[in-house]
């Protein structure tokens, strides 16, 4: 295999690394072709993200603190699956997001929002035999970000999904339907195919909302491997 086998993606289904619209994609995008490295066996049998690793409350966010964090209590759940359908057990997904307010408690984030003591905005847990994983947590706000006059991050949790080890990792973002800041969004619409771009969009799911309690959403993530023509 040489580099001038690989391809990144299939068409339309993932954003450039050059987005003109997204503005610090310019000073980030490689400028050159992309090398494949071979991985050794070190890569592959690496520190080996086990559960046990984790603290039985690292899914649920509203319980990371003294208190209860402030906002609308959501159950976002869903599967980890290879496209075949088949379920992906033992993956590690992380998810990080700002609070109620739209502020992440992050020392780069000094927009005029309050902080909230008592959410941190962020969590993990691994996927189950099925590859379901299933976090609580608070519906985030929209936030400012500077990208072009006025420009506003239409809702969203950020997702990461590890392997067995690092070098299987898959960065995402995940977004609440019927946004308004969708059209807006240069980083949602990224994504040049608009049937892809809706995938981004978690399900509103009234069967796992818990009655006076909780609104649920469902996101499954579907992982494919990296393309190789
Ligand atoms: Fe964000």
């Amino acid at each position: 295999m040489t580099q001038d086998t690989y391809r990144r993606t299939a068409a339309g289904q993932h954003p450039a690394n050059l987005s003109p619209e997204y503005k610090s994609t310019p000073s980030r995008a490689p400028r050159q072709a992309p090398i494949v490295l071979p991985q050794s066996l070190s890569e592959i049998t690496g520190p080996l993200l086990l559960g046990e690793r984790l603290d039985a409350l690292e899914n649920d966010l509203t319980k990371q603190r003294s208190g209860e964090p402030l906002g609308e209590r959501i159950v976002v759940h869903g599967r980890v699956l290879d496209e075949d359908g088949k379920p992906i057990p033992q993956a590690m997904v992380e998810i990080w997001q700002c609070n109620a307010a739209g502020r992440y408690r992050h020392v780069a984030d000094q927009h005029p929002a309050p902080l909230d003591p008592n959410f941190t905005g962020v969590g993990r847990c691994i996927t189950d035999e099925e590859g379901r994983f299933r976090f609580i947590t608070i519906q985030p706000g929209a936030y400012p970000w500077g990208n072009h006059p006025n420009a506003w991050r239409p809702a969203h949790i950020h997702f990461s999904v590890f392997g067995r080890a690092f070098t299987q990792r898959l960065v995402t973002q995940m977004y609440f339907p019927g946004d308004p800041l969708f059209a807006y969004d240069p980083i949602f619409n990224s994504v040049p195919d608009p049937a892809a771009r809706e995938l981004l969009v978690c399900r509103f799911d009234l069967e796992q909302t818990q009655p006076d309690w909780a609104l649920a959403y469902a996101f499954d993530i579907v992982l494919r491997e990296t393309p190789f023509a």
